[in-house]
């Protein structure tokens, strides 16, 4: 492995950007309480690697999805631990990111200068959120249903926007097929597009910054 590497940095001189991300001592002040983020940063890796997999048997629509989660547990070759990992993972991933927010919170470590990348936090939150709303609904079973239309009828109560909210999301006003597609195309489209673009900027302010304190 090192020799591939050796051969490809002797054409492409990689050491430098290498030691400029990777190559750095973790500070004395780190605790236990600073892992948070990481650890959500593996799970969304996780997420993403298990995702990848689901959709290879998922079939985005009102007459196949069901039965196409139910082929992935009980046919699939591991399909079970795929499906199930991805379903733990979502979940723990709402509780790390929640820790990993209030550690930042109670150190004080969003103040100045890191008030961009609190900015930034509070986007990955949303997509970590939006990622277990937008899921929820596709294994199209009577709870992902009717939890999909009690959230979408919560969006719908927002003052002003709220009617625009409720049929952009569920694509018309009742909760169908176009929904289903909608929610399929948000959680494997638009918000792994936001998360890479967020966690891009969240971390290279994470390194241009250092990790706050000691305190
Ligand atoms: C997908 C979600 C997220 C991932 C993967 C992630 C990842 C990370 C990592 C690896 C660090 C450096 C070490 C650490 O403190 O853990 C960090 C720092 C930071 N994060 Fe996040 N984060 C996420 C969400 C959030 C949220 C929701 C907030 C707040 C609203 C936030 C605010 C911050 C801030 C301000 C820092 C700098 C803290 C310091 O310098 O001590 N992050 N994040």
């Amino acid at each position: 492995m090192s020799r591939v590497f050796e051969w490809v940095d002797e054409r492409l001189n990689l050491r430098p950007l290498w030691r400029s991300v990777a190559d750095h001592a973790v500070p004395a002040h780190i605790t236990f309480w600073h892992c948070f983020g990481g650890i959500t940063f593996l799970l969304m890796l996780m997420q993403v690697v298990t995702g990848i997999f689901l959709t290879m048997y998922y079939v985005p629509s009102p007459d196949h999805a069901y039965a196409s989660v139910e082929y992935i547990s009980q046919q699939v070759m591991f399909g079970r631990l795929i499906r199930g990992m991805h379903r733990i993972g979502a979940s723990a991933a709402v509780i790390t990111v929640v820790i990993h927010m209030m550690r930042v919170y109670f150190q004080g470590a969003y103040k100045k200068p890191r008030e961009l990348n609190w900015i930034a936090g509070v986007g990955l939150l949303a997509v970590v959120l939006g990622f277990g709303f937008t899921g929820y609904l596709l294994p199209w079973d009577q709870k992902a249903y009717w939890a999909t239309m009690v959230g979408t009828n919560i969006a719908a109560s927002v003052p002003v926007v709220g009617s625009w909210v409720l049929r952009l999301l569920r694509g018309g006003t009742d909760l169908g097929a176009v929904t289903l597609t909608r929610f399929f195309s948000l959680h494997i489209w638009i918000l792994p597009t936001l998360l890479f673009t967020l966690l891009g900027a969240h971390l290279f302010m994470v390194r241009r910054q250092g990790v706050a304190g000691p305190f």
